[in-house]
């Protein structure tokens, strides 16, 4: 049996298969160390999952409108209107299965064939995939450590053809943690309006922001992009709430109601007890949300601090999200036990093989030079696996 072109077409995500390799070397006996992880390492906050129980009991446990229940809808735009300053109807409110859902159904609902989505990279490792199986063609924009990883306009406005539709935006990024600011959003606003193209703003970790950064969005810096924008969020890294499987968009209602109707064909509904949960999630008290985001500032200080004493390793500073993206590029050329290392994949290898630690090849994410880690995972554990990893590189002649 032939499998369609379009299965072919695409991978497996990186992130998921490093985590299947950590799970299969421990379920062995041996002991790994994992840094490819992508999600807090907290449990979900115990009002939520009280709500998520009493849902049951309630007997909440059936279908519901296709795009979210009218209590969610409005506790999203209740929060939406307190993150970006602009209100929005229920109409133009999508909930979905997981932010990654709603990312789906937007390429499915935009794209047609070989129309482009401009992706800056580092990008997150599923945007290409997730374009390619709409028929789209993503045009990867490289961006400069120098410049914070970030899309400088220029970049942007060369990459504009007669067939794009769509620009990606994340903020704070995964991989590399970089918040753009006000400034930075401004002359990207303006090419879009210019252009007409749309801005998908993956904002998914924008209560993961650490220091004195504030994250901000495209709609802060120029209020008319609304028209040309998609807003993404979910509850799954702000509330340590990754299984439940709820993520949501909002923006102009005719690509709003595109989207639900392809949902309408595919997973229907969003879970009815997450559902739920999420609007406990919303609604109730932060201070849970508080005390993570203060245990990744700790972790991350700890990670900046020990990767600083290793030798040829330059990495930007991270300002959001769980993750760290250094640049190991002077590693490649060496060898181990006779074995050449030449790039992000055999590095990655090496050091899950030899060192036992979890990370995840940057060319995953479109840059080959680097690792990406991830400090959802204890200051303990951490310390522990950047030991590893300094013995390790030691050892590469
Ligand atoms: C940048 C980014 N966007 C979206 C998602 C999707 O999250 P979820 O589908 O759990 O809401 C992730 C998850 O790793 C992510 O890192």
């Amino acid at each position: 049996m032939e499998l369609s072109k379009r299965v072919q077409s695409i991978k497996p995500s990186a992130t998921l298969s490093i985590n299947a390799r950590a799970k299969e070397l421990k379920a062995s006996g041996v002991e790994i160390i994992n840094f490819g992880v992508g999600e807090p390492d907290f449990p979900t906050p115990r009002h939520i999952k009280e709500a998520a129980v009493k849902a049951i009991h309630d007997n909440f446990t059936r279908y519901t409108p296709v795009g979210g229940i009218p209590e969610l809808k409005e506790a999203i735009i209740e929060q939406f209107k307190v993150d970006y300053g602009v209100s929005y109807e229920p109409g133009e409110i999508l909930v979905s299965c997981g932010g990654k859902h709603c990312i789906y159904n937007v390429m499915q609902a935009l794209l047609n064939e070989d129309d482009e989505v401009i992706v800056p990279a580092p990008y997150w490792v599923s945007y290409p995939d997730i374009i390619r199986l709409a028929g789209g063609r993503s045009i990867i924009v490289h961006t400069k450590e120098e410049d914070g990883f970030k899309l400088r306009p220029e970049k942007l406005e060369e990459a504009i053809t007669a067939r794009t539709k769509l620009l990606i935006l994340n903020s704070p990024s995964n991989p590399t943690g970089s918040v753009y600011t006000k400034e930075e959003l401004e002359p990207i606003a303006e090419i879009a309006i210019k252009h007409k193209i749309f801005v998908l703003t993956d904002d998914i970790y924008n209560k993961i922001v650490f220091d004195d950064a504030h994250w901000a969005s495209i709609i802060h810096a120029m209020p008319e992009v609304k028209d040309f924008t998609l807003l993404l969020n979910g509850v799954s890294k702000t509330y340590s709430m990754t299984g439940w499987r709820i993520g949501y968009m909002a923006g102009p209602d005719p690509i709003i109601s595109a989207c639900t109707k392809i949902q309408s064909q595919s997973t229907s509904n969003p879970n009815s007890i997450a559902q739920v949960a999420s609007v406990a999630a919303l609604k109730g008290p932060q201070d849970d949300v508080e005390r993570m985001v203060s245990a990744f500032a700790r972790r991350r200080e700890y990670f900046l601090n020990r990767l600083q004493q290793i030798k040829y390793v330059t990495f930007y500073p991270p300002q959001g999200a769980f993750y760290i993206f250094p640049n190991f590029s002077a590693y490649y050329g060496k060898k181990y036990n006779g074995q050449l290392i030449t790039n992000s994949l055999d590095l990655t290898s090496y050091l899950m093989e030899e060192a036992r630690i979890a990370l995840v090849p940057g060319s995953a994410f479109g840059d080959d030079r680097c690792l990406r880690f991830s400090f959802a995972t204890s200051l303990a554990t951490i310390e522990k696996g950047l030991d590893r990893l300094e013995e390790a590189l030691k050892r590469l002649l």
